[in-house]
């Protein structure tokens, strides 16, 4: 085809206005993405201009654009595997009343019930919400690993080391925090002894390491804290947190991964609170937001009940007289 010089400089200006578009397109949306999770202009790194913007279920996935259509495939399957939706009929729910009932799916997914088979008891909403966090704080090049206190069977920390090596990451290390027996009895008047006495509740720490191995995903970016939080957090050589998962239930067991693990986590990193529905976590959470003047906003998770999660948004200094009184054995109240 021979184009005119009119062509020629209509064209021109044609592909000139595309471009205009495009960029304006681009930082309008890196810019909407700023103000839609928080203030701090850590989100402005030029990088997340490259990603796409899907939306997956009722939860937004931020996908890289240099990432194989597999990834997605990958993940599906060993998200709803550890959970144990993917079983379907064959999958049993642990009842309250220790006996086993056909699984409820719509139960499942919302991490309502207590699998037979599944490694996750958490349901397939807070795992996708795993998945959002570390795309998160890698896509917002927050520095640090993903910990979780209270693994369980460690069905997702296996999915978050799922994801990690999808992604191709391969400076973020995964922390499992755990006793290996079960909870607790109770330090102080804040909580009781329920917790401890559930069998249900107790996996070792061989068991976690083989249902690693049986995803193929027990490699040297996963390292186990062993013991009860109160001993092991403080020693746990975690250096830099950029997803904190608390999953210890009780009031104890919270102050105790907030006192030791939150001035580790980064600015932008992403604190996951599994047990806000259960009175004494929810109480610990508050306890420690107005002790400490925080005032991140509180996020529920799209299609969940029990979970919430928020931003790191602010740098605060931890008040260690408010943990002592609860580090002694003394049983006392501290409010
Ligand atoms: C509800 S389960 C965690 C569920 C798990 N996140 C999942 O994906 O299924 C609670 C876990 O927290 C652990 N835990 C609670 N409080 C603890 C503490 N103070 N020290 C050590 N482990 C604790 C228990 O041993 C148990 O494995
Ligand atoms: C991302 O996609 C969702 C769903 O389509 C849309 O509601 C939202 O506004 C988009 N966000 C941005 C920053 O483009
Ligand atoms: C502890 O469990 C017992 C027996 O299941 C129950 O009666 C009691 O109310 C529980 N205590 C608390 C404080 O929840
Ligand atoms: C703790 O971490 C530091 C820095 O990552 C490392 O040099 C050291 O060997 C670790 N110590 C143990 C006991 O794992
Ligand atoms: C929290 O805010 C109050 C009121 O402004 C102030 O008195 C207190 O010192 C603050 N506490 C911390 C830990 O910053």
């Amino acid at each position: 085809m021979v184009l005119s010089f009119t062509h020629g400089i209509i064209l021109g200006f044609a592909a000139g206005f595309i471009l205009v578009l495009v960029i304006l397109n681009e930082s309008s949306y890196s810019l909407s993405f700023v103000s839609r999770f928080t203030k701090i202009n850590l989100y402005q790194r030029s990088n997340i201009r490259r990603m796409i913007n899907t939306s997956y279920d009722d939860n937004q996935v931020f996908v890289f654009p240099d990432e194989c259509p597999l990834v997605r495939a990958y993940l599906d399957v060993v998200r709803d595997t550890v959970c144990g939706l993917a079983l379907r009929t064959r999958e049993h729910t642990f009842g309250y009343d220790n006996q086993i009932h056909p699984m409820d799916i719509n139960q499942r997914i919302k991490g309502l019930d207590w699998p037979l088979i599944g490694v996750t008891m958490i349901g397939q909403k807070r795992l996708i919400n795993i998945e959002w966090a570390l795309r998160f704080v890698i896509a917002n090049e927050v520095s640090g690993d993903f910990i979780e206190c209270g693994v369980w069977r460690g069905g997702s920390s296996i999915f978050a080391r799922a994801v990690l090596k999808a992604l191709n990451n391969k400076d973020k290390h995964v922390w499992l925090a755990d006793s290996f027996q079960g909870l607790p009895k109770a330090r102080t008047k804040n909580d009781n002894d329920n917790w401890s006495k559930m069998e249900y509740l107790k996996v070792s720490l061989e068991e976690v390491q083989e249902n690693f191995r049986s995803f193929n995903l027990l490699d040297n970016h996963v390292h186990f804290c062993k013991g009860y939080f109160v001993d092991s957090l403080p020693r746990c050589n975690i250096s830099q947190i950029a997803v904190l998962r608390m999953d210890g239930d009780m009031y104890e067991s919270t102050m105790d991964q907030l006192f030791n693990l939150y001035s580790k986590l980064q600015l932008g990193g992403v604190i996951i609170i599994d047990d806000y529905a259960i009175t004494e976590c929810k109480r610990a959470i508050h306890d420690f937001r107005s002790w400490h003047n925080i005032t991140d906003k509180i996020q529920l998770i799209p299609g969940d009940q029990i979970g919430r999660y928020w931003i790191k948004g602010q740098n605060i200094e931890v008040q260690r007289n408010r943990y002592i009184p609860l580090i002694s054995s003394t049983k006392h109240y501290t409010q």
